[in-house]
């Protein structure tokens, strides 16, 4: 990401002369970057220190995209998860990269969504009489105290289907005793000021999109909720069908950052198709217990090894307090800069407020964090000290302000 950097400047200089005053040179156009009042507000709201004052001086710009910004699900802190709607709104935002997490329907087609059996919670499916009969488990009403159930799967019904619904911000209400009353439970901190009917994508018309844009991609593929094989279709066919998939489109390999949970996948990567392997992005999910963090920790240099180049855990795991309580890199952070590791890591502004010490993403520095604006102090410990190449954001703009102010 940086070392594209780099090579932007000279692409910038070398068309100096033909390419606009207004446009950054980089491949981006005309973008005007827009950021809205959030980052203004987490920077008012900073304790005072240095570093509020270097982000308050880049008050007024220019803001620019950035490959430092990942959108995760596009910008779903207000725009329902995975809608063009949404990847719209993170490319305004200014990110760089965005994500389409992949999962694959009943007739075997790549369509984007959080995973593979979700559906009850980010669309309409339930209110829609004619799919929700074919829902793994359809809706059924909390009823004796037991809570409402539904479970819908990408794999239950064709991609054909699937286009058919509205995305929808994802939530439910476990007491609903009707659909109305279940797909009603949209966190206080979010919005449906945009879930009036989301336009759902699969992972072609995701890679038409961004590759309009001329950004860059980062898909996931999601593990499975079904047994694989599924009808035939096997795990690594799969992965193979998700790379084949930019390759139809004539996309470079280095624009594409796969990733995945599942270690088999991304050495599946590594060997059979290594110019995306190189790029592939390890979702380290062994942190969130103590004993696996330990483990983890332990097996980076056996990871790099194998020919892992970048480890993504959540950003938790990358920080800790020292003994006077100040934020700095953990055990894991270096052990990964110590095997030579690239670090990306997800996800910035998915935890609302932060004024009672934050959620799962600030558990190692919740003594730290009192207040919203001090997710930009944890921001920067990562960016600087851990030396992260990347910020996954459900709201791009607040990295993209960040990244602006630091030529990142
Ligand atoms: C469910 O469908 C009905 C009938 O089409 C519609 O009136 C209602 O607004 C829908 N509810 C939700 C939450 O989408
Ligand atoms: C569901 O009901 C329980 C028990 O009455 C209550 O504590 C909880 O807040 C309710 N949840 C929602 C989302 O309404
Ligand atoms: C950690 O590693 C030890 C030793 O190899 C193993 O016995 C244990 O099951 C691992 N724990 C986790 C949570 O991975």
């Amino acid at each position: 990401m940086r070392s594209f950097l780099a090579l932007t400047v000279l692409i910038g200089l070398a068309s100096a002369a033909v390419v606009p005053k207004s446009s950054y040179g980089n491949g981006y156009g005309k973008l005007n970057v827009q950021l809205g009042p959030r980052p203004f507000y987490l920077v008012d709201n900073m304790d005072e220190g240095p570093l509020k004052k270097k982000l308050q001086s880049c008050s007024e710009g220019p803001f620019k995209p950035s490959e430092f910004v990942f959108a995760h699900r596009g910008a779903p802190l207000q725009f329902p998860e995975h809608t063009k709607e949404s990847y719209t709104a993170a490319r305004r935002e200014g990110a760089g990269v965005i994500e389409c997490d992949v999962a694959f329907t009943k007739d075997k087609k790549l369509v984007c969504r959080h995973a593979q059996c979700d559906l009850h919670t980010t669309t309409n499916i339930l209110n829609r009489t004619d799919l929700a009969a074919k829902c793994t488990t359809p809706f059924t009403p909390a009823a004796n105290g037991e809570p409402a159930t539904a479970k819908c799967c990408t794999s239950d019904i064709t991609m054909e289907e699937f286009k058919s619904l509205c995305g929808k911000m994802d939530g439910f209400n476990p007491n609903a005793t009707t659909v109305e009353e279940y797909m009603d439970g949209t966190p206080y901190f979010r919005t449906d000021l945009y879930a009036t009917c989301g336009t759902v994508m699969t992972h072609d018309e995701y890679i038409g999109l961004v590759n309009s844009w001329s950004l860059k991609f980062t898909p996931e593929l999601k593990t499975p909720e079904v047994d694989m094989p599924f009808d035939g279709y096997t795990q690594e066919q799969y992965a193979q069908d998700m790379i084949n998939a930019y390759k139809k489109a004539g996309i470079k390999p280095s624009r594409v950052w796969p990733q995945s949970f599942l270690p088999d996948d991304i050495f599946y990567w590594i060997k059979n198709e290594p110019a995306f392997g190189k790029q592939a992005v390890y979702l380290d999910e062994r942190v969130d217990t103590e004993e696996g963090y330990i483990n983890a920790t332990a097996s980076l240099p056996e990871l790099a090894k194998k020919g892992v180049k970048i480890v993504a855990p959540a950003f938790f795991a990358l920080t800790k307090l020292d003994a006077s309580g100040k934020i700095i890199p953990s055990e894991y952070a270096i052990a990964a800069k110590k095997a030579k590791l690239d670090i990306v890591t997800w996800s910035f502004e998915r935890s609302g407020w932060l004024n009672h010490g934050g959620d799962y993403y600030y558990q190692y520095v919740a003594d730290a964090v009192n207040n919203d604006g001090d997710m930009y102090t944890v921001l920067d410990v990562l960016a600087k000290q851990v030396g992260i190449k990347a910020m996954f954001s459900d709201w791009p703009a607040t990295v993209t302000y960040y990244a602006s102010c630091f030529n990142l």
